[in-house]
Parts: C-alpha cells; structure tokens; sequence
C-alpha cells in the first residue's frame, strides 16, 4: 500500500481545493481497504475516503488523519450481472456495459468519480438512478467491523441519499452489484424530456442504447458538467446543491414567492416527488435570484455553462468557494423562502 505524509488532496478532487493531509495511503484491493481502516478505527485515528474525489469539499487546512484513497479495480459481467470495485472509474465502467450492448445505467455516463462513490448519493441523470439497477452493495462494516452484503431495500435508497449518506461514518463500499438489461441494441425508456427530445423519441420510448450514451455526454458537456482539465467550468463538483423537495404547504407559499418576485405568468420547474411533495429546480431558483450563469468577480465563480455549479477558476481557495456557495444560499433564501442544501461531501468546514 502506497504511503505518503503531509500529501496534497487538491490534486485528488475535481474542485482542486483543499490542504493536505498529515497521511494519505493508496489502497489496490479490499482486503488492503479493510486493513487501512481497521486500523486507523483501532487506533481512533480521522479517516477520509477518497474516490473519485468529484463530490468533495476540503477545507484549507486540509486533514488531520488518515486520507485513504480507494483504487481497486475490477470489473466482472457475468450475462446481465455486473460487479464493480469501489474504485472503477464509473463512466469508464458504463461505456464498457453500452459496449456489451447492456442497458440500465447509459443515461449515466459521463458522471465523475469513483463506482463505490454512485451508491453512496445514489448517483442519477437523465432520468436515471442506480438505485434502479444495483442489486447488491458489498461494504465493510465499521461498527460490526466486518464485511457485509446490503440488498437494494436495505440501502434505503431515495433522491440523493441512502443507507451509507445517512451514516457517513459506518460504511466503506468494497463492491457494487447491478442487473442490467439485454434490450437487443436499446436501451432503457427515456425517462428525461431533455435527452427524449434530443434523440427525437418520446419520453419513456427506448432509443439506439450508444445514442442515449452519447447524447448524454453531449447534453452534459453542453452544460460543463464533463471533466476537462482545460476548461475551468468543470473545476466543479457537477451540482453545488440538490434540488429542493417541498412538502405541499411550503409549496404554496413558494409559489406566492415566485408569483411575488416573477409576475403572476412565472411559472417555476416542478416534478412531482411523492404523496404531497414536490421537487423544484435549484439551478432556476439560483438563476432566478439573480446569480445568473458566470456569476461572480473572484476566483470561485458560478458556471459560465450551468448555474448549479460553483467553479474555482484556477487560483480560487475553499474559503472563495465556500463564501460564493453561502452568497447563494442567503440570495435564494431571501428572494424565494427555500433554503438549499449542498450536495457535495464537506471536510473540516461547513456551509
Ligand atoms: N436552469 C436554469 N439555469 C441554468 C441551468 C438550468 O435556470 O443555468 C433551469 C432550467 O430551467 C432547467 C432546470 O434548471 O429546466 C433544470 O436543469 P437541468 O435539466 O440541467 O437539471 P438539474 O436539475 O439542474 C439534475 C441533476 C444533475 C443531472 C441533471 C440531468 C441534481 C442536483 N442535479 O440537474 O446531476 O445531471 O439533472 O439529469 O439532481 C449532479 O448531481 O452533480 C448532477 C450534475
């Protein structure tokens, strides 16, 4: 296993923010995961996991403790049956299903980061969701201080959330099994308007599966939302902030708020998201309060590209980016009553 002291994690995240930390180890396979954390658990030492590093906020002082990178690798079909290491590069990973011509997870492709990260906030696109296709979730156990087999119930999927976000500090994914679909060369019903119209089908018709897959990686580039090393709006964590579920009744005064701020013709994104609640667009609500797309002066600005992601633009700190981050949220706040939650992981600072 790799050691290193005193380690730069910028490099390690897609924001390419944050101080270094007093060790980071490089883990190749599960049992050298397992070994790392058991470790730093039995001597009561901080433990950062880092995959992909495309959801993670650190802070400038960086961390005191044991950064653990997870880069095993593995990727096993067996018919419609995938298995995944956590550390697989997951777009990487769906370009190999499309090719086996398998359906289920191409409305994912181009997402950042790591494969053990995607169950972690049950990673979604256009009209997808790996709750929808995981099967299975193998993960180490550092309460029971063993290795477990979660079923799809018992990861309690939901919108951005599961299992392993609500207990941040109990489980390290190892593995991740899904079921795909052999839908002869298709792939699954398009369920996103934006990507239906795109590929001129209706929504929830199935399409040419690598058409799906490649439309979504031109419809995500479009929107900065595609790493690139050379394109500073893709210095980013993909979305700053999910979009806010209302339950009815702060849905009415939210659209007293919009009808307020817009005139009575405004009409704001709405999805429905279960008995009685309804899911709103936070990139409308940011746009709409005045943080229009390339918003900001400093070196942590809003996406030229989207309004749902914040950017360093190459010198910026994660204080820069943490200062822009609350502007928005004081700024939607005061201009619509809803208060935005941020989707990426912090470490050592809060919002
Ligand atoms: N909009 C604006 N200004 C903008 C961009 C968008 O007003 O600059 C409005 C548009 O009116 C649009 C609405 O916001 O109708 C929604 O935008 P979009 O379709 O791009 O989707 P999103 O809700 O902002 C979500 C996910 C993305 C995912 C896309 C496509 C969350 C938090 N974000 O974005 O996921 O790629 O849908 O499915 O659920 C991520 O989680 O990191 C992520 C990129």
């Amino acid at each position: 296993m790799q050691e290193l002291h005193d380690a730069p994690l910028a490099p390690l995240t897609t924001f390419r923010l944050g101080g270094p930390a007093t060790r980071l180890l490089t883990a190749t396979t599960d049992d050298e995961v397992v070994a790392a954390v058991r470790a730093a658990d039995t001597a009561g030492t901080p433990l950062l996991l880092i995959g992909g590093g495309s959801n993670l906020v650190i802070g400038d002082k960086g961390f005191d403790g044991t950064a653990l990178r997870i880069a095993t690798t593995g990727f096993r079909l067996d018919g419609t049956a995938l298995e995944l290491a956590a550390g697989e590069v997951w777009t990487d990973a769906v370009a190999r299903t499309v090719a086996a011509g398998l359906a289920g997870v191409e409305g994912l492709a181009g997402i950042p980061g790591s494969a053990g990260a995607t169950p972690v906030q049950n990673v979604g696109a256009y009209g997808q969701e790996v709750s929808s296709t995981i099967t299975e979730v193998v993960a180490y156990d550092r309460h029971r201080g063993e290795t477990v087999t979660l079923t799809n119930a018992e990861c309690a999927f939901s919108y951005r959330h599961s299992l392993f976000k609500e207990h941040p500090e109990r489980y390290v994914v190892l593995r991740v099994r899904f079921r795909l679909e052999d839908a002869q060369g298709l792939s699954a019903p398009v369920r996103y308007a934006e990507a239906a119209r795109a590929l001129g089908v209706e929504t929830g018709d199935r399409a040419p599966l690598d058409a799906v897959r490649t439309t979504v990686l031109a419809l995500r580039g479009g929107k900065g939302m595609v790493l690139d090393a050379d394109d500073h709006d893709t210095w980013s964590a993909g979305s700053f902030f999910t979009n806010p579920i209302l339950d009815d009744t702060a849905y009415e005064a939210f659209l007293g708020r919009v009808r307020e701020r817009l005139g009575d013709g405004a009409v704001a994104p709405a999805y429905p998201a279960g008995e009685g609640r309804t899911k709103t667009s936070a990139a409308w609500l940011i746009d709409r309060a005045g943080f229009t797309k390339g918003y900001g002066s400093g070196p942590a600005r809003i996406s030229t590209k989207h309004t749902l992601a914040l950017t360093n633009r190459g010198n910026a700190t994660t204080e820069d980016l943490l200062a822009l981050a609350r502007e928005v949220v004081e700024g939607v706040r005061a201009a619509f009553g809803v208060t935005l939650v941020n989707e990426p992981v912090t470490v050592g600072v809060d919002l």
